[in-house]
């Protein structure tokens, strides 16, 4: 069983086509580059795969589940990291890590134990409580 399996997927928007019948296969632990001009469609693409946007045509399924039959199920089984930034300015390191735990339903003692193990692999102890947790420039 693949970790993404894409079959056709086909997305128009009005008239346009921005993604004409694509299939992609993606194994567990695999490394996948998703190259293309600007507009060919994989930004669209990712927004299929993720159930942001609802295809024309086609079928996703993230570990063997059907990502438009039971969204919110194949849903647990995916982390994206979108084009922008991905953490809330208006929560501390910390807090962001347990916001991400919380919504992928762990437990309260499991965040603390993995929320600790990450902001010292990521050497972030001292930081966090740190607010806001990065410098926002445009803020
Ligand atoms: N919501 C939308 N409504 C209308 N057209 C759209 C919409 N989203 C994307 N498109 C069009 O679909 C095409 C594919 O866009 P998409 O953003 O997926 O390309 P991309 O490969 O991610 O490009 P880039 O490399 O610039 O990020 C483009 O022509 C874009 O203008
Ligand atoms: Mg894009």
């Amino acid at each position: 069983m693949n970790a993404i399996e894409a079959r056709s997927l086909t997305k128009r928007f009005g008239t346009f086509t921005a993604v004409n019948d694509v299939s992609l296969s993606v194994r567990e632990g695999e490394i996948y580059g998703f190259l293309g001009p600007n507009g060919a469609g994989k930004t669209t693409t990712i927004r299929l795969l993720t159930n942001v946007l609802t295809p024309d045509a086609g079928s996703v399924h993230i570990n063997g589940i059907d990502i438009f039959r039971r969204p919110l199920d194949a849903k647990m089984h995916i982390g994206v990291i979108p084009e922008s930034s991905t953490i809330y300015g208006d929560l501390s390191p910390e807090q962001n890590l347990h916001l991400s735990g919380k919504m992928y339903g762990m437990p309260r003692a499991q965040r603390a134990e993995r929320a600790d193990k990450i902001l010292s692999q990521l050497d972030l102890e001292e930081h966090r409580h740190r607010y806001p947790p990065i410098f926002f420039p445009n803020r």
